[in-house]
C-alpha cells in the first residue's frame, strides 16, 4: 500500500517526511493512521492511498494523534479501537468511570442485578460498579483488544466478557440492567436506519421492568418499548455536557 499524507484540511501543512504508522490489515486503506509529533490542532488529514484520495479525522479528542477515515465503516471502527486500546485508558482516564457511577447513583438497582455493559471497551465504566458492590456484570464490545485490556483489570476478574457487534446482538441471557457509557452515539457508531431493529433487539434482552441507561446518547429508545424515567445533562469535562437517559422496559 502506498500512502502519501498530503495536507491537513485546516490549512496547516503536515511537515514533509513526517513519520507515521498505520493499520496494515485492510486492503483498501488503513483503518487508522497514527502520527506522533504532529503539529498541534491538526484534526483532519487528506491522504492519497494507491492513487485515490481518502480523508481522515482525529477521533474523540484532538490530543490523540490517531486518525480514522472520515467515512469509516463499522469494521474500520473496530480496528481503530483495537489500536486505540493501547492508549485508551491513559487518554480517557477516570472520567467515564465517574459517568457510570453517576448513572447508577441515579437509580435504585439491586446489587444482585444482572447487568450488561454495552460497548464496555476496556472496562473503565464497569470497574466503579464492581467497587459499588455489583456482582453480576457482562462486558460486551466488538473490539478484541479493548476487551483484552478489560480482562487484565483485577476488579473485573469475576465478570463475563462477550466479543460481539451491538448491531447484531445474539445473547443467551436476559438482563435486569443494560447500560452504555459513550458507546451509543448514532453519529459515531450507528445510523438511523438500523436503530428500529437495534432498539427491538436490546429490549428483547431486558427482563420485564428492566432498566436501560445511556450516557452520551444522541437519541432515545422509542417510548413504546422503553418508558423514559429520567434524562438530563452531565458535565463530563469542564464546558462539555453529555446527554444521559434512564428508562424502564414496559
Ligand atoms: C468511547 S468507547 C467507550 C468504552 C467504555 N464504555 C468507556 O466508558 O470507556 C466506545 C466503545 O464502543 C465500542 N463499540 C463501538 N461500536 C460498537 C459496536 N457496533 N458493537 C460493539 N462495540 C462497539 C468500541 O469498541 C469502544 O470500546
Amino acid at each position: 500500500m502506498q500512502i502519501k499524507i498530503k495536507k491537513s484540511f485546516s490549512g496547516k501543512e503536515v511537515p514533509k517526511n513526517t513519520k507515521f504508522t498505520y493499520d496494515k490489515t485492510s486492503k483498501r486503506r488503513p483503518a487508522w493512521i497514527l502520527i506522533k509529533n504532529l503539529p498541534k490542532n491538526i484534526m483532519f488529514l487528506s491522504t492519497r492511498i494507491d492513487g485515490k484520495n481518502h480523508h481522515y479525522k482525529v477521533y474523540l479528542s484532538i490530543t490523540i494523534p490517531l486518525f480514522l477515515p472520515t467515512n469509516y465503516t463499522k469494521d474500520e471502527m473496530r480496528k481503530f479501537y483495537d489500536k486505540f486500546a493501547e492508549i485508551y485508558d491513559d487518554k480517557i482516564g477516570s472520567r467515564n468511570s465517574k459517568a457510570a457511577k453517576f448513572l447508577f447513583n441515579k437509580s435504585k438497582i439491586s446489587k444482585d442485578a444482572k447487568i450488561l455493559d454495552l460497548g464496555a471497551g476496556s472496562g473503565i465504566s464497569s470497574v466503579p460498579l464492581v467497587k459499588m458492590g455489583y456482582k453480576n456484570i457482562t462486558l460486551l464490545d466488538f473490539s478484541k483488544e479493548m476487551l483484552s485490556k478489560a480482562k487484565l483489570k483485577n476488579e473485573l476478574k469475576k465478570c463475563k466478557f462477550v466479543k460481539q457487534n451491538i448491531s447484531n446482538l445474539k445473547l443467551n441471557n436476559k438482563f435486569d440492567v443494560i447500560f452504555s457509557i459513550f458507546s451509543f452515539a448514532s453519529n459515531s457508531y450507528f445510523n438511523y436506519e438500523e436503530m428500529p431493529t437495534l432498539w427491538k433487539n436490546i429490549t428483547n434482552y431486558l427482563k420485564p421492568n428492566g432498566i436501560f441507561m445511556l450516557m452520551g446518547n444522541d437519541f432515545e429508545p422509542p417510548q413504546l418499548l422503553i418508558k423514559k424515567i429520567k434524562s438530563g445533562k452531565y458535565e463530563i469535562v469542564s464546558g462539555y455536557k453529555a446527554q444521559w437517559y434512564i428508562g424502564k422496559k414496559k
